[in-house]
């Protein structure tokens, strides 16, 4: 039994959501014989969920505009410095939510196989906004497993100039957590899930199989 009940959990940067709307649809997503139109249904809302509640801290400004009663001032958002860059595949499933909640977002992308041997990650593309470095940036994947793909694809993000940095996942095993967090102390992890191991392959346990199978139904 998975024990995500126990409150959002705060262990400096990393956050483990406790909101039961996410918990339930994990759970869905979780099951062998939840269909990849639901299971990529599912992927946009969670992302929505979480991007709601990772995007809390983002700077707003305010502004003077006028209401058909009289001028005030408002806050919005401080310009468009939004960057999403899933990791290709499985990141892709959770762009549509992340744009619906910031549709002026800039989309990059790292692109991030695991060698099936070693379960290294390789790295096969990585295009991102020009002006990266002056965006804060969500880094998008919904497996946290080795840890390894998060912490070569921050790795390249960095190297572009990337400052701010979170990585949203929705299932992460400890070792990953751990990887990833000693590798870039300075990253807010958000997490729907956390799992209890891994397995033989490097597959979370658990888990949900593989995340980009599911999402594009390639097994
Ligand atoms: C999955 C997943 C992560 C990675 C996690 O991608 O989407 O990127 O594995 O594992 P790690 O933490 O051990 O690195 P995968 O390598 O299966 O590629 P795919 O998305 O193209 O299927
Ligand atoms: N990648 C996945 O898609 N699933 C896992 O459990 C581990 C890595």
């Amino acid at each position: 039994m998975v024990d995500n009940t126990k409150g959002r959990m705060d262990m400096g940067r990393v956050y483990v959501f406790d909101h039961p709307l996410i918990q339930h649809k994990v759970a869905l997503m979780r099951k062998k014989d939840t269909t990849v139109k639901e299971f990529r249904e599912l992927a946009t809302e969670v992302a929505m969920l979480m991007g709601f509640e990772a995007t809390r801290n983002l700077p707003l400004k305010e502004v003077e505009i006028e209401t058909p009663m009289c001028r005030t001032k408002v806050n919005m958002l401080d310009g468009e410095d939004i960057a999403i860059v899933p990791i290709l595949r499985a990141g892709l499933g959770f762009v549509e939510g992340m744009l619906a909640l910031v549709p002026n977002a800039k989309v990059g992308f790292v692109g991030m196989y695991r060698d099936p041997d070693s379960h290294e990650p390789v790295e096969y593309y990585c295009k991102l906004p020009k002006d990266i470095d002056r965006r804060e940036v969500f880094v998008l994947d919904p497996m946290l497993a080795t840890g390894g793909s998060a912490v070569a694809a921050i790795d390249a993000i960095k190297k572009r100039g990337a400052k701010k940095i979170s990585f949203l996942c929705l299932i992460a095993a400890p070792e990953g957590i751990k990887t990833l967090t000693e590798a870039h102390p300075d990253v807010n992890v958000f997490i729907a899930a956390m799992d209890e191991k891994l397995n033989e392959n490097a597959y979370i346990l658990p888990g949900l199989g593989d995340a980009g199978d599911r999402l594009y139904g390639t097994k």
